[in-house]
């Protein structure tokens, strides 16, 4: 299937590493132009160096920008669309919030935990919005893809941080979709189950650390718990972003997709 996607402009947050890192790939194998940020100038230069070192041609732009600080965000987009000369397509994604339960913290962790995975995804999507209307005036469409949790599903016990701060992320891109959509721009978001990243080893590694049991073990629960019994790609992830990034997926918006081996057990 052919997405479309040839020279379009694309901004993927939180891509030095990961699934961010894996959406862009994606993206960029499907012909997309992509600006990737992180927080580390150096980290995101290197997965600059890499997707372009594996992808001769690639047109990637990497830039510093902390997504918790409105200010680096507004350069960060400028930068994007001053470089690709429009904003087709904005994909949301940080780091995940620690682990804890009701006294496990203040309310200075929590409201770092909601900069981090709620207001970030507000304020990327704020401050893409109008890059997004005026590149979508001229070329009739948009996308913009929030990458959440299972979470926003199902919460995951011990996740309280994740959990709270994902189902703002759902409520957020509903009401934005019916805003955008007359637009042409679309509005979903994906929620990964367990995927081999290098949150996920440090997921089971605390986890080991706190219950003694060991990391294979508790990988292979968590596999357990998937209709495919086993823990998700990086690069299945990033086909599914770029899927509904793509042309042919523009009559779905407002979705939550979940990428995660059927771990969630409702029906809809
Ligand atoms: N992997 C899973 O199994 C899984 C499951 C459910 C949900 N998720 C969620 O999906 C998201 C991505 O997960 P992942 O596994 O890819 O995590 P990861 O391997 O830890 O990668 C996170 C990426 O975000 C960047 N980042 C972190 N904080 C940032 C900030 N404030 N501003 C800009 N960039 C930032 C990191 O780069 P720098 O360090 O260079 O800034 C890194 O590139 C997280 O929110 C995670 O909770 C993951």
């Amino acid at each position: 299937m052919n997405l479309g996607l040839e020279s379009s402009v694309a901004f993927v947050a939180g891509a030095s590493s990961g699934l961010g890192k894996a959406c862009a790939a994606a993206l960029l194998d499907e012909g997309a132009r992509v600006a990737i940020c992180s927080r580390d100038a150096g980290r995101i230069e290197a997965a600059a160096a890499d997707l372009r070192a594996t992808r001769p041609g690639a047109e990637v732009l990497a830039v510093a920008c902390d997504v918790t600080d409105e200010n680096q965000i507004a350069s960060a987009m400028q930068q994007t669309v001053d470089a690709f000369g429009g904003l087709h397509i904005l994909i949301t994604n940080s780091g995940g919030p620690p682990t804890g339960q009701i006294d496990d913290f203040d309310a200075a962790q929590w409201e770092d935990a909601l900069r981090l995975n709620l207001l970030s995804t507000i304020n990327l999507s704020r401050h893409a919005m109008d890059h997004l209307r005026a590149t979508a005036e001229r070329d009739g469409w948009g996308r913009i893809i929030m990458i959440s949790s299972l979470s926003a599903k199902q919460p995951i016990p011990r996740l309280y941080l994740s959990n709270v701060s994902r189902a703002g992320v759902q409520g957020f891109a509903k009401s934005l979709s019916e805003e955008v959509g007359p637009l042409g721009i679309t509005v979903n978001t994906v929620l990964p189950g367990y995927t081999r990243t290098a949150r996920l080893s440090h997921l089971s590694e605390s986890l080991s650390e706190r219950t003694g049991e060991s990391v294979a073990d508790i990988e292979a629960g968590w596999a357990r718990d998937s209709a495919l019994k086993r823990i998700g790609t990086e690069e299945e992830f990033g086909a599914t972003v770029a899927f509904l990034a793509g042309r042919p997926a523009g009559y779905i918006t407002g979705v939550a997709l979940t990428v995660d081996g059927g771990a969630v057990k409702s029906l809809l």
